[in-house]
């Protein structure tokens, strides 16, 4: 083993556990190395529930890969269904707590009954199979069950986090091709009313292809209802014609299941297509895998369903693996910073995943507030992301998991659609702040730019040298883009975007983006979304956008502007473009610093150097070279400036 802190689990987790040891965990991965179609199919037809067989397990033409072609199947049937015949009919699917304290219990069979009305709402408003559906909602039970109900009719699902601007919403609504979108008048956090209603009504003034609107009402705040358009959710459930049972509909193994819009490189948010079964396989596989899921444990994933780890550790593995899932509407600080553990204690929380920013800010509240709980509850502790700082695992392993509880550290990202590298708890013996070992039929390298492995502890590109069954399929409407973001640079391998590197012992260490793109709380955006933004507002001629370290949010988003003639008061501009972007993009993406200056770093042929302004932010210097810089004084007069 090399030079890092190795925690080896327990013998009693190791005894209980799915996956024994390294023998266990080598048998398994090298099984699936050694014959992928065996691996998968055999998964595949044990784990889900087929209309239909498959007749192949994989078709790859690369880029383009196809899973289990030739079946059929449904994901809400894989979710729902199929546990209403096993003792699981009464287990409690969700388990939801709203920032108020207002709870809901909800089992399998009323999951079941809820997203039937649902999709019959749907079906009363003329939707059908292949057609596309926004959701904006808070985080309340109606989310998942109006993606289920989508999903059981075949509807692709785009959910829009419901901190985006509806300038963001409206450009999805529109990429997407949607005809409905569901909503909420809106939901709660730090003790206040976040509406929601009112950006779809501003986003679907140039949306003409929406017909329907359908709202729940979660707040009672005032709203206002456009005749003809928007529904009430309630008013459409009470109809006669719904019932409480709705078919669900036979997909083939391809079918998109849902689009999630990610940023990339450029301005342009891209719509990540995911199909149905890969997708349902490999994230209740890893469900199990990773979580070491029990049929007692109650699991507890702090993700907006928003994000992708919503999707695939919120609602479709949890439900397809038949666990207790825990759904918490509000903030971590309401009523008091305590929340989170008096939700852990409350519902004996035992799997409880977050991320590194959540704990940095917790740390940062001090250990008197977790120690007044009872966490004994706790056998599993996850983070996701973000790299985790060390200091930052021991405190999460010490403080919150009592020295007794392995930590899962889950490499993964929107267009994995389901966790690659992983400790299997039970198996693999954790080095804190490295994901340890990919999961079995994940084939993962390190490699230099020319594709050849990087070698020992060398930084370099991670790659994925195969296709896997929940990946990416395309980007929404841009195929051009999808083989050329992620395929180009090296060929037949996909190029995830970060950096990493692996140790003696084969551990990775991922050490973050290498492209433009920033990791906000563990949330993406986009160096190039957020300049276009800025330039939109009348007083910017020109802006560069860089991330810039922070001790809780991992990184900053930190903007270097030049304004146009007459603009001079830096004081209230700085505070406009703050607010300006947080209406452009949403309030997650509000920078952190605004830097005004006469010019930025450009090469003679005009390009700007962001590598400059983020040596710049980062350590207040400029080395490398800097010998194309058309005017070199920049950089001095920019090094030397202070935040205003
Ligand atoms: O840079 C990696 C980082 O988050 C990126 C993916 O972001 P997103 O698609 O929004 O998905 C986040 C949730 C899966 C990755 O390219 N990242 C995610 N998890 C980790 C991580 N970096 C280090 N360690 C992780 N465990």
């Amino acid at each position: 083993m090399s030079q890092s802190a190795v925690y080896a689990p327990s013998p009693e987790f190791v005894q209980n556990a799915l996956v024994k040891g390294m023998e266990g965990y080598r048998a398994l991965y090298d099984r699936a190395a050694e014959q992928p179609e065996q691996f998968w199919g055999e998964l595949a037809e044990k784990e889900l529930v087929w209309d239909e067989k498959w007749s192949q397990v994989c078709e790859w033409n690369p880029p383009f890969a196809k899973w289990f072609t030739g079946g059929k199947l449904n994901a809400a049937y894989n979710c729902l269904d199929r546990h209403l015949a096993t003792p699981r009919k009464n287990k409690i699917a969700i388990l939801w707590e709203g920032e108020p304290g207002d709870q809901r219990l909800i089992s399998y069979q009323e999951l079941h009954r809820l997203v039937c009305r649902f999709a019959n709402v749907l079906k009363s408003r003329g939707l059908t199979t292949g057609d596309r559906a926004i959701i904006y909602m808070p985080m309340i039970p109606e989310l998942p069950v109006a993606m289920l109900a989508c999903a059981r009719l075949g509807i692709i699902h785009s959910v829009v986090f419901g901190g985006f601007s509806a300038e963001a919403l409206k450009a999805r609504i529109r990429d997407l091709g949607a005809s409905v979108v569901v909503t909420a008048d809106g939901g709660w956090r730090r003790a206040k009313e976040v509406k929601l209603k009112p950006a779809v009504d501003e986003a679907l003034t140039e949306c003409p292809g929406v017909k329907n609107v359908i709202v729940y009402r979660r707040t009672g705040g005032e709203i206002t209802m456009q005749d003809g358009r928007d529904h009430w959710w309630h008013d459409l459930d009470a109809d006669e014609g719904i019932s409480d049972f709705c078919p669900a509909v036979p997909v083939d193994s391809e079918h998109p299941l849902y689009v999630l819009y990610t940023s990339g490189t450029t301005g342009q948010p891209k719509g990540i297509l995911h199909t149905t079964a890969g997708y349902l396989l490999q994230t209740m596989m890893t469900m199990k895998w990773v979580f070491d899921l029990k049929e007692e444990d109650t699991y507890w994933c702090s993700a907006d369903i928003g994000w992708v780890t919503g999707h695939s550790y919120v609602v479709y593995g949890p439900l397809a693996a038949g666990a207790t899932s825990v759904m918490y509407e509000g903030a971590p600080d309401t009523p008091a910073v305590d929340r989170w553990w008096r939700l852990i204690e409350k519902h004996r929380v035992s799997i409880f995943y977050t991320s590194p920013t959540a704990i940095r800010s917790l740390i940062r509240q001090g250990e008197q507030w977790p120690d007044k709980h009872d966490l004994s509850s706790l056998r599993l502790l996850g983070s996701v992301g973000e790299p985790i700082n060390p200091a930052a695992w021991e405190w999460y392993y010490r403080v919150i998991g009592k020295n007794r509880c392995p930590i899962v550290d889950t490499w993964w990202q929107t267009e994995t659609g389901a966790i690659m590298i992983s400790a299997m708890p039970g198996a693999i013996p954790l080095k804190p702040g490295s994901g340890t070992l990919p999961l079995p039929g994940i084939s993962m390298d390190v490699v230099d730019m020319d594709g050849n492995p990087a070698g020992t502890d060398k930084e370099g590109f991670l790659v994925i040298r195969k296709p896997w069954p929940a990946m990416i399929r395309t980007i929404w409407g841009d195929p051009d883009r999808y083989q050329q973001q992620y395929w180009s640079r090296m060929p037949g391998v996909y190029f995830s975007g970060d950096a990493a590197r692996r140790d003696s012992d084969g551990y990775f260490w991922v050490l973050g983006r290498v492209d433009d793109v920033m990791n906000v709380s563990g949330h993406r955006l986009s160096t190039m979304e957020v300049e276009s933004a800025l330039v939109h507002h009348p007083a910017v001629a020109e802006a560069a956008v860089v991330a810039k370290p922070h001790e809780i949010t991992g990184q900053a988003v930190c903007c270097f502007v030049t304004l146009k003639q007459g603009y001079t008061d830096h004081q209230a501009l700085g505070a406009e473009l703050r607010k300006w972007v947080a209406h452009e993009i949403g309030a997650f993406a509000r920078p952190e610093e605004i830097r005004f200056t006469d010019a930025l770093p450009k090469t003679r042929s005009g390009k700007i150097m962001r590598r400059l302004l983020r040596e710049i932010v980062t350590t207040h210097t400029v080395t490398g070279d800097v010998t194309t810089l058309e005017d070199l004084s920049v950089v001095a007069r920019l090094s030397a400036q202070r935040e205003e």
